[in-house]
């Protein structure tokens, strides 16, 4: 089969699309297969970690992640209903960005570890361990399924902040240049 692959419009905050809770798929198919390599697509063109599915205005709980270091071969991760079943006591502080909140970054504290269990590719079932960068980007992208940002683990003070920004960068970018 020929696909081609498709750079997705991303979704910015502040915008409704991003506070929703995702459906689960049935199973990964063709077209969950063809939303998976988009995604993937649109998270390299953008210089993301990783990309969850409501980020392209498509609700359902599909993440894609890459968590290489430049120099790196990629690490590919494409996963369905991923879900955690497992974290550690300890936490790991670290800091986040996310393509829906741009030019912003904070520290979040969350578990350093985790089990998790997801579909993948071929809709098989997968176990896996996660710490470091992987349990991170895991974790932040699981939060978008659940209509959460990682400003929504900042203090209110923090958050509103930034959340002020946010409008006014939107309100900004909709404004016709000035001539
Ligand atoms: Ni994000």
């Amino acid at each position: 089969m020929v696909s081609i692959m498709a750079v997705l419009p991303l979704v910015v905050a502040p915008d409704p699309r991003l506070k929703k809770k995702a459906q689960s798929v049935e199973r990964v198919d063709d077209t969950i297969r063809k939303q998976m390599d988009d995604m993937l697509e649109t998270m390299y063109a953008e210089n993301g970690l990783g990309l969850a599915a409501p980020q392209v205005g498509i609700s359902n709980r599909v993440i894609v992640m890459d968590i290489a270091r430049r120099d790196e071969e990629p690490i590919i991760f494409k996963m369905a209903n991923p879900e955690v079943i497992w974290e550690s006591p300890e936490l790991k502080s670290y800091e986040e960005g996310c393509l829906s909140v741009p030019e912003h970054y904070a520290d979040v504290e969350r578990p350093a570890r985790i089990k998790l269990r997801y579909l993948d590719y071929e809709n098989e079932i997968r176990e896996i361990e996660a710490d470091d960068v992987l349990a991170v980007c895991v974790q932040h992208e699981i939060d978008h399924l659940n209509g959460i940002l990682f400003i929504d683990h900042l203090s209110a003070l923090k958050r509103n902040i930034i959340a002020r920004k946010l409008v006014k960068a939107k309100k900004a970018a909709a404004e016709p240049a000035a001539v």
